[in-house]
């Protein structure tokens, strides 16, 4: 479903992603793990349309999605949540799903039609469901607690009708019961999609990845099946010294 060719990508003097040959199944979930600063961040920045690579391919479904900006790219079936929040705090939980949903959608002349307008609401509203957050429409994202506003972010992907979700450390801030939430959440979400997931907490990461891609300084360190990934010494010895 999707692949790299030698990405790499440079700020300056500092290689952030080098030669990364990535490939990924349909109906996966991988998770990619590495220290901070790795290229985890840069190399969904890239795959997402919001970094341009400085050399390499991205293919994806066998097209070269390299460069294209970020609506483009979301409109092929890419979408992605952040690390780092992208909610419209003043804008009720059902409004930052339907711009999403909406921004799927090509024309704008289409809104105009009240039809096409339910449409839109009803895919947002589906979003909602899907995430466990239907009841909460109408209340604004700011007051939110911080792992529903994580949950609405995942929201705000699916709205796009994705078939691949890169997820950026979805688990971040949360409680233990918020991450086991978040799991069985992927969990689900992932029969329909395949997923792509950065993440800190090694439970999560063994409990839902089918393979594990590991990052080191830009470039792949090792990839293999949780089991392997446990055993590999390289990277073992990258995260005791880390
Ligand atoms: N837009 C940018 N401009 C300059 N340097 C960046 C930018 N984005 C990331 N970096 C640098 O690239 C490296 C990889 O960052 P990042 O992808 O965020 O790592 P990770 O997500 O694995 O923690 C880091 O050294 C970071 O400081
Ligand atoms: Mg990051």
């Amino acid at each position: 479903m999707l692949r790299t060719e030698d990405l790499s990508i440079r700020f300056g003097g500092l290689s952030a992603l080098s030669n990364v040959n990535f490939e990924l199944r349909r109906d996966e979930i991988r998770a990619i793990i590495g220290p901070n600063g790795a290229g985890k961040s840069t190399f969904f920045n890239c795959l997402t349309g919001v970094l341009k690579p400085s050399a390499g391919r991205i293919l994806f479904n066998g097209e070269d999605i390299t460069g294209l900006p970020p609506n483009r790219i979301s409109q092929k079936g890419i979408a992605r949540s952040y690390q780092i929040t992208n909610i419209l705090p003043n804008a009720t939980t059902l409004e930052n799903v339907r711009i999403a949903a909406q921004s799927r959608r090509h024309s704008w002349s289409m809104l105009s039609h009240h039809a096409a307008y339910r449409d839109v609401i009803e895919k947002a509203e589906a979003a909602l469901a899907a995430v466990g957050l239907e009841g909460k429409e109408y209340e604004l994202a700011a007051n939110l607690s911080h792992g529903e506003q994580r949950t609405l972010e995942i929201a705000i992907a699916l709205a796009t009708e994705p078939t691949l979700l890169c997820l950026d450390e979805p688990t971040a801030g949360m409680s233990a019961g918020e991450t086991h939430d978040t799991v069985e959440l992927v969990r689900r979400i992932a029969k329909d999609l395949t997923i792509l997931i950065v993440e800190h907490d090694m439970e999560v990461v063994m409990g839902l990845a089918q393979r594990i891609t590991v990052l080191h300084y830009g470039s792949i360190l090792a990839e293999g099946t949780p089991a392997e990934i446990q055993q590999n010494p390289r990277v073992l010895e990258v995260y005791l010294k880390t």
